[in-house]
């Protein structure tokens, strides 16, 4: 019969391998670039702003190459999205990315019409017009 230590001992060293398997996404800010221009309070691009953040968030991580463009769905004012993460991230390294990505987007850049964020292992980028990259 096993001893319950030694099952005990055979545990604790699978989690401390899992522990150092398990990746870190590098969240450190490469650059971060903001569009001078700035959209006030009421302005509706600020609904159409909060969507596509939200949606690159939301759904970057299901795209293949985690790499997703998009656009807000309101007329009134169009906002444009990219994300993007390193493809060799596990899906909530690249959530942990993304929102720091877009931390950084909204603490460097305040209500600016466009913005980019570049970090080690993933980047976002917003504007009022299309754009590839
Ligand atoms: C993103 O996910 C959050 C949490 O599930 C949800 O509240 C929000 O509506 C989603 N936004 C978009 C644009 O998909
Ligand atoms: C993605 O992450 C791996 C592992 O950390 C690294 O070797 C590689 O250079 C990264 N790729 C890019 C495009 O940054």
């Amino acid at each position: 019969m096993v001893s319950l230590a030694r099952i005990i001992a055979v545990l604790l060293a699978v989690l401390v391998m899992s522990n150092i398997a398990s990746s870190v996404p590098n969240t450190n800010i490469r650059s971060v670039l903001c569009n001078s221009g700035i959209f006030t309070k009421g302005d509706p691009f600020t609904i159409s702003l909060a969507y596509v953040l939200d949606d690159l968030e939301n759904f970057t991580t299901s795209q293949k190459g985690y790499d997703y463009y998009n656009i807000s769905p309101y007329p009134n004012a169009f906002s444009y999205g990219h994300a993007r993460c390193n493809s060799t991230l596990i899906t909530a390294d690249c959530t942990t990315c993304l929102r720091a990505s877009k931390q950084a987007l909204f603490s460097s850049c305040p209500s600016r019409i466009g913005a980019r964020s570049v970090l080690y292992d993933c980047s976002m980028r917003y504007e009022q017009y299309p754009f590839a990259e």
